[in-house]
């Protein structure tokens, strides 16, 4: 049986943090290296999902090109995920031509096939930032509440779900303008007809118990047909002359990603056709490592894609999908600041991957959203990863390089047999999805290893005796060079194994009870594996990395000022009687204020919040005595204040009922 192992294609708009790996890449790799070292044929590819409108978005926001944005992701993604150990064979980017080419063709096939059928859609246009504006990236008030800042797939306020038509005074997030309603012409995938092929597919395949009832909803609600296609400029051009300004929907094309990627390692190693063995045999075994928010994606459109281009492609054979991982209570996000990055962690501690693996593993959220939170860290580094593991390993080491470093081998059957269990149920768990059991067992060894060395007390015995005592352990020392291969393969089990002078021995050999080697030589002084975290290495850590959440209950400690401090900033409240945009600054108001002394001009970083009629009238606080500076040019007193929402949205402060312009805050 040939494997192809993927992990889901990283969106090129941000960098991946600990949710996502501890989601999907790590699985991915743990799987991948444990099926390498069965002896299986493995391909285990991703790559950059370098579409959508996210990143059109993010483009504009950030006043730069979706191509810009997408060069400086990709290979900060792919930098984080080696940097993590993760081993792919290859890394590829949907912006590659040939991705193109390969969705390009899966569409007109579909549609030659008669799976696609066009309609007339009616669908708000941002004037401003002449883009169509995605449910989300629309705000208005809520026709069920008056909540004035519902979005336009759901009220956060009293929670019903919308569409963008459904509210009241709508408008863009991006430029606040008002959006207007424009008929479009979209192509839908016939997911309805295509109904019974997905029904008999996903019938006869096992799901994890997370992911089954999530795909038994979506087919007994009844598929209905879904827009492939979308007006944007950033994407896959859909291939026909009359559709000239869309492109295929990001869902549509990414998961074929996997097709193209594929096809792009074949040419990498100069085998073009290489590729067909993983996507058109029956006798390839294809798992998606994906994160929950992607089930639907992986289980149903993809498979119903394949299956309607009836050219014989491999459907997914497995899902595994994990549920979330969150930070100290609250969910991950990278535009809230809320996040431990990847980058920023390899940054930090270089030298402690395997223990960021060792600690995501343990908390992987396999069938419920798990928490990490920096306590954990430590106490599953020191009492776990070392305490139990690398402190056994050390002390064996430290033992027989004491009692002369070299011997010959031979455990004793219980040992034998100990280590052949744990080497059959850790497999049957990797083969279950379940890493942070397979995990468990090896430590569970361990901690039998520990007590049966304590037991037979060899700094009891003369130095002969005690040196076969001790170097019948190197036996499982041996085993365990390779069975923490799939977990610790950055620096702990190659340690390992070098120290003890053995290479990674085939799986299976692992599962019988004979022994691995018959002779041990340390030629070097033990070096510990893994060394404690330290209360000032974790408070370091801590500082470099620890989220700097944009709202709310950060536990980063507070730095007091005085009263006198405060007493120092004269806060007043103003009304804006004027705003502009500042030509070429797309973040820029400009904004006339009226004071209790008269008439200022404030330059504001708002503009992507506000428009500037929003501004005009209403009442703000403003810093009076912050220092003038020059802002392009313009002379910009004081400052006003905004508060950063969840999404990172800025929110006028202003007094409860409108006060003289100028009053103090105190
Ligand atoms: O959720 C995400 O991050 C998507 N970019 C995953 C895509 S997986 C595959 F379909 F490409
Ligand atoms: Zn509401």
């Amino acid at each position: 049986m040939r494997h192809l192992v993927t992990a889901a294609l990283p969106y090129a708009n941000g960098p991946l943090h600990i949710g996502h790996i501890a989601g999907a890449y790590l699985p991915a790799d743990i799987f991948a290296r444990y099926l390498r070292l069965r002896g299986r044929e493995v391909l285990f590819i991703c790559g950059s999902d370098e579409h959508g409108v996210a990143i059109t978005l993010r483009a504009f926001q950030e006043n730069t090109t979706p191509q810009a944005i997408i060069d400086k992701y990709h290979p900060l993604l792919e930098q984080s995920l080696r940097g993590m150990g993760i081993s792919m064979d290859f890394y590829g980017r949907t912006s590659d031509p040939l991705h193109h080419e390969v969705s390009q063709r899966l569409f007109l096939r579909l549609l030659e096939k008669g799976w696609l059928e066009k309609r007339s859609v009616e669908q708000f246009w941002d004037p401003q930032a002449q883009t169509f504006l995605p449910d989300r990236y629309i705000v208005g008030t809520c026709p069920h509440c008056g909540y004035e800042e519902a979005y336009g797939d759901q009220c956060e306020k009293c929670g019903a779900l919308l569409a963008p038509t459904d509210l009241r005074n709508p408008r863009s997030r991006l430029t606040g303008a008002v959006p207007e309603k424009r008929t479009s012409e979209q192509y839908y995938l016939r997911l309805d007809a295509l109904q019974p092929k997905i029904e008999a597919y996903v019938r006869c395949q096992t799901w994890k118990p997370n992911v089954g009832p999530v795909i038994e909803n979506w087919l007994k609600a009844g598929l209905a047909p879904r827009a492939i296609t979308r007006d944007l400029s950033w994407g896959v051009p859909v291939p026909l002359p009359e559709m000239q300004s869309k492109v295929l929907y990001v869902w549509f094309e990414a998961p074929l990603g996997y097709i193209s990627i594929s096809q792009r390692w074949a040419q990498s190693i100069g085998e073009p056709e290489r590729w067909k063995d993983f996507w058109k045999s029956p006798d390839t075994h294809i798992t998606h490592f994906i994160g929950k928010d992607n089930i639907v994606f992986h289980t149903i459109i993809f498979p119903a894609v394949l299956m309607a281009a009836e050219e014989g492609y491999t459907l997914p054979a497995a899902v595994p999908a994990n549920e979330f991982l969150n930070l100290e209570g609250q969910k991950l996000s990278t535009s809230r600041r809320w996040s431990i990055d990847i980058h920023e962690y390899l940054k930090a501690a270089p030298h402690r991957v395997d223990e960021l693996r060792f600690v995501l593993t343990a908390l992987m959220p396999q069938t419920k959203d798990r928490d990490f939170t920096w306590e954990e860290f430590a106490t599953r580094i020191n009492n776990e990863l070392v305490a139990t593991l690398t402190n056994l390993i050390h002390r064996i080491l430290t033992l027989l390089w004491r009692y002369g470093g070299e011997a010959g081998v031979t455990p004793p059957d219980y040992l034998l047999q100990a280590r052949a269990e744990a080497a059959r149920t850790v497999a049957a768990k990797i083969e279950a999805y379940d890493f942070s059991g397979a995990l468990e067992d090896i430590l569970h060894l361990a901690q039998v290893a520990n007590k049966s060395l304590t037991e037979s007390a060899p700094w009891h015995k003369p130095q002969g005796e005690a040196l076969s005592i001790v170097a019948s352990y190197a036996d499982l020392l041996a085993a365990l060079g390779t069975l923490l291969e799939p977990f610790l393969p950055v620096r702990v089990a190659p340690s390992l194994r070098a120290q003890i002078g053995v290479e990674l021995f085939p799986w299976e050999r692992l599962e019988e009870p004979t022994p691995l080697i018959s002779h041990v030589r340390l030629k070097d002084s033990p070096q510990p594996l893994v060394v404690k975290l330290s209360s000032e290495e974790l408070q370091h850590l801590r500082a470099q990395l620890f989220p700097t959440a944009s709202t709310s209950a950060s536990s980063a400690p507070m730095e007091y000022i005085s009263i006198e401090d405060f007493q120092k900033v004269q806060l007043r409240v103003v009304t804006i009687r004027a705003a502009e945009r500042v030509p070429k600054a797309d973040k820029l108001l400009k904004l006339t204020i009226e004071s209790a002394d008269g008439i200022h001009t404030v330059v504001s970083g708002v503009a992507q919040h506000y428009s500037p009629e929003e501004l005009v009238g209403k009442q703000a606080v403003w810093v009076a005595n912050l220092a003038p500076r020059s802002l392009r040019g313009i002379q910009s007193e004081g400052m006003l204040l905004f508060a950063e929402d969840r999404e990172g949205r800025l929110v006028r402060v202003a007094p409860e009922s409108p006060v003289t312009p100028g009053s103090l805050v105190k």
